[in-house]
C-alpha cells in the first residue's frame, strides 16, 4: 500500500497554475492513480518501491501488467511533477552538469521548451538522466514511466489536459513556456546529485 505525497500549496504557483486547477489535479487525478493502484495491488505480496515495481513488472499476470504500469507511471509521474514545483535556484553541481550536457541554461530551456511543444497528444515532457550518466529531455506518452527504458526521471512537465486546460484553455503553448517560472531548481539538483550519489 502506498501513501501519498503532501501537496504544500494549491496556491503557491498562482498566476501560472491556478489553486483551482491544483486542487483538481491532486486530489482528483493523482489519488484516482494512487488509489487504483492499491485496489490492483491490494492482492499481491511485494517489498518494492514503486521505482522497482516498474523493473518488476513482469512478477505480475500478464493480463493484469499494463493497468498496473499505467497507473503506477500516473503515481510516480505526478509526485515528480508535484515534488519539483516551486522557486529554488540550481546548485553550482547541477548546473555544471546542464552547461555540460546542453552548453548552457539557456539551450536546456530552450531545447526542454520546444519538445514539450512537439508532443502530441496526452504525456510528459522530461528530463533524464541517461545509462551514461548524461541528461537528454524526452517524452512520453500517456503514463509512461522513464523508469521503464532504463532511465531514471529528474523533472517533467505534465501535458495532459487537466494540467492546463482550466487555466489556458487551448493555449497550451503558453501553459509550457510559463513552466520555467515555477520551477524549484533546488529540488532538482537535490534530485539529481541523489542519483549521481548512487552511481559513485
Ligand atoms: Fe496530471
Amino acid at each position: 500500500m502506498y501513501s501519498s505525497i503532501d501537496m504544500k500549496s494549491y496556491d503557491a504557483y498562482e498566476p501560472y497554475i491556478s489553486s483551482y486547477t491544483m486542487n483538481i489535479h491532486y486530489n482528483k487525478h493523482y489519488k484516482k492513480y494512487l488509489d487504483n493502484l492499491n485496489n490492483l495491488l491490494s492482492k499481491y505480496n511485494y517489498e518494492y518501491s514503486k521505482e522497482e515495481l516498474v523493473k518488476n513488472i513482469d512478477i505480475f499476470p500478464i493480463q493484469e501488467r499494463d493497468n498496473i504500469l499505467f497507473n503506477l507511471g500516473g503515481v510516480l509521474n505526478h509526485e515528480l511533477f508535484f515534488s519539483i514545483l516551486g522557486y529554488g535556484e540550481m546548485s553550482e553541481i547541477f548546473k555544471n552538469k546542464i552547461d555540460e550536457d546542453f552548453g548552457s541554461f539557456a539551450n536546456f530551456k530552450e531545447e526542454f521548451i520546444k519538445q514539450a511543444k512537439l508532443l502530441v497528444g496526452s504525456g510528459y515532457t522530461f528530463l533524464v538522466l541517461n545509462k551514461d550518466n548524461n541528461l537528454e529531455i524526452i517524452n512520453v506518452a500517456n503514463q509512461d514511466t522513464p523508469n521503464s527504458y532504463g532511465l531514471v526521471p529528474i523533472m517533467n512537465l505534465d501535458l495532459w489536459e487537466h494540467a492546463y486546460y482550466l487555466d489556458y484553455q487551448n493555449e497550451r503553448n503558453t501553459y509550457i513556456d510559463n513552466f520555467f517560472s515555477i520551477i524549484d531548481f533546488n529540488k532538482v539538483s537535490k534530485i539529481y546529485e541523489k542519483e549521481i550519489q548512487k552511481n559513485i
